[in-house]
């Protein structure tokens, strides 16, 4: 695989990145995931505008410009020959030369910046997306500006560890008795025809793909409520399902013990799934 790494691109092998990192140091960074499908970029204008957006939080700089990133992202996916993968991306704030709790000057110290792809066939034509997918709930302990897309996902990568060890897929995050969101995408759930998420704040993260797929249903005149939900009434909704760069649309068929309708995805998430890959390729 070639991965780009702060202005160069170079297989796999041979990408360095400095021991005092402050991404490895401190979690000091953000990323992003842009899906690839049929060779081509899916919500990039989305993902490029969030990422500024959480440098801006952090008062980091972007290393590259909108143009270049673009073409970075076009070419890994060429040189790599992704028909359907994923493109990660991540920005630090690079390695001082020592470690220290200050943010170092920018001046001296540049950020650092990595790009690599993931090759995934079939990432499309999903066999979860077909049967749905089990998630337990988990208490919602990271910190509070989940708006940011920081690197720091230890707790979530601990949450799905439960789920799997728990027999499930995934893990929905529950914080006041309202879900959050998902380890790594966001939640909803459906009531009649009414679709139900939690509204943008700092608590979640402004997804790329919930914007995409929230437009879509209010342009097919479906309902939308922007507001939390309890653990509760997710466990007896109709529907239920998730949305994220690498999922896409995925139903959710069970909530801890609760079998949501008659166990299989329903209506509104299969077709929302349908209409997500027809609008966005
Ligand atoms: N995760 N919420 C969280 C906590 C996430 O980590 C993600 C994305 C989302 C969905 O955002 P988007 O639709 O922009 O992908 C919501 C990515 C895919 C990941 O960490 O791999």
């Amino acid at each position: 695989r070639t991965v780009y790494l702060n202005g160069e691109y170079m297989p796999e092998t041979e990408a360095r990145v400095s021991v005092f990192d402050r991404g490895f140091l401190m979690a000091d960074g953000v990323y992003e995931v842009t899906s690839v499908l049929g060779g081509r970029l899916i919500d990039f204008d989305g993902h490029t505008v969030r990422l500024q957006r959480s440098l801006d939080e952090l008062e980091m700089r972007s290393p590259i410009s909108r143009e270049d990133l673009l073409e970075v992202h076009r070419e890994l996916v060429r040189v790599n020959e992704i028909d359907e993968g994923m493109i990660y991306l991540q920005i630090t704030r690079g390695a001082p030369g020592d470690r220290d709790f200050v943010f170092p000057d920018p001046e001296t110290t540049a950020p650092t910046i990595v790009l690599f792809t993931q090759n995934k066939p079939g990432l499309a034509d999903s066999p979860a997306a077909k049967k749905g997918i089990k998630v337990i709930s988990i208490d919602d302990i990271r910190w509070g500006r989940r708006d940011i897309k920081t690197v720091q996902l230890l707790y979530p990568s601990m949450g799905k560890m439960m789920a799997k060890k728990a027999g499930a897929d995934d893990a929905w995050m529950i914080e006041d008795g309202f879900v959050t969101e998902g380890t790594s995408n966001n939640a909803y759930i459906v009531k009649g025809n009414k679709i139900i998420t939690r509204a943008l704040s700092n608590d979640i993260l402004h997804g790329i793909t919930r914007a995409a797929v929230l437009r879509f249903a209010r342009e097919a005149q479906m309902e939308v409520e922007e507001r939390s939900f309890t653990l509760e009434e997710a466990r007896t909704a109709d529907e239920a399902f998730v949305t994220s760069a690498s999922t896409f649309v995925m139903p959710v068929v069970q909530i801890d013990d609760a079998v949501l309708g008659d166990g299989t995805p329903g209506r509104v998430a299969p077709r929302l799934r349908e209409i997500y890959l027809e609008e966005s390729v």
